[in-house]
């Protein structure tokens, strides 16, 4: 594929003349023939009723609570260990094996640390996500990496700007504990993932206990107001079905958090780490046992566990059913 530069979905290497910043601008608001005659079967979608060229009216107060915690702190995420080097990276493209042909799509890409993995094994990758500067990040990550086959957009996870069956493999890493609506999520991932195609996704998963679950998905959400709710395994096999995908691969993977990195990189407040900290050095048994909590040296750590899951869309797409629900909207 040759090297052009889109304001939509910009593929190829943005002039240099541009400052990271403003990598985050380019929006499918600005314009809408960008995307040229190649792009234009996935891109049909942006033309609803009542709604700017490609978006969907982001007007949900849990939207804006994600765009309010990511947007300050994108830089973070260029630099964390667990989303650019955690080992749910390269562990995803090897469970999808990509042949070379494939046309991916990244959902909440944040800094393009999966897009960017994926890459160089396909022919070319569309991240998607709700923040603008992370996606100013994302192209900055592209083009010191000199990935001419990665364009990013902004867009929502439950209202994909894409035609039905566009990508052979969709990709959603660390970030479904975000979307108040993952089935909605999962039935659009569906839809435009081609018949026969992929979707791999990694998450943070939570114990079967729903008790503990839900201690955990309370810690989480104070340090991140934009914590949705992190699913067990086995609600992500229900919610997966329901989307009528077949699971072919599942995994799990256990990563050790530092707190202090893990509370700077959203800048919470001195009073709700403490808050934070209490929670995690006095939570109950069954929690406790899921966490881990343990001080080393002077540093306090714990446990999270992230999910992996590689499932298929039937070359014939089954009725979607509805899956669990566990908070309310
Ligand atoms: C932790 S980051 C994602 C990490 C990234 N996928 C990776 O592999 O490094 C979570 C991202 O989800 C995005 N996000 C949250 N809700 C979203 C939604 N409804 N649609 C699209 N992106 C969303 C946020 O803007 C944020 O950039």
């Amino acid at each position: 594929m040759g090297s052009f530069w889109l304001p939509a979905i910009s593929f190829g290497h943005p002039p240099k003349k541009l400052n990271r910043k403003k990598w985050g601008q380019s929006t499918f608001s600005e314009v809408d023939g960008g995307a040229g005659k190649r792009y234009a079967p996935f891109c049909e979608r942006r033309r609803r009723p009542g709604c700017l060229k490609g978006e969907e009216p982001m007007d949900s107060t849990h939207k804006n609570r994600v765009q309010a915690s990511f947007g300050p702190h994108a830089r973070a995420y260029t630099t964390s260990a667990v989303h650019a080097r955690g080992t749910s990276l390269a562990r995803l493209v090897q469970l999808v094996a990509p042949q070379g042909h494939e046309r991916v799509l990244d959902i909440a890409t944040g800094a393009g640390h999966t897009a960017l993995a994926f890459a160089p094994h396909v022919a070319y990758v569309v991240g998607l996500d709700l923040t603008r500067p992370m996606l100013g990040e994302a192209r900055w990550l592209a083009h010191q990496r000199g990935l001419g086959n990665v364009g990013f957009c902004q867009g929502d996870a439950e209202h994909l700007p894409f035609a039905d069956a566009s990508f052979a493999v969709v990709t959603c890493r660390i970030a479904p504990h975000h979307f108040p609506d993952v089935a909605r999520a999962l039935r659009e991932m569906a839809r435009v993932c081609a018949p026969g195609g992929r979707v791999a996704l990694a998450d943070n998963v939570m114990p079967e206990d729903t008790a503990a679950a839900a201690y955990i998905n309370d810690f989480e959400a104070l340090r991140d107001p934009s914590h949705h709710w992190a699913y067990s395994l086995s609600d992500w096999r229900q919610l997966l079905q329901a989307a009528g995908l077949i699971l072919e691969a599942e995994e799990v993977l256990v990563k050790t958090m530092n707190f202090a990195d893990w509370v700077a990189r959203l800048a919470v407040s001195r009073e709700v780490v403490e808050e934070l900290r209490q929670r995690l050095f006095n939570a109950p048994a069954a929690s406790r046992a899921y966490l881990r909590p343990r001080v080393e040296g002077q540093e306090a750590y714990f446990e999270l566990t992230e999910g992996l899951f590689v499932a298929r869309k039937a070359e014939r797409s089954r009725a979607a059913a509805p899956g669990p629900r566990h908070r309310p909207e």
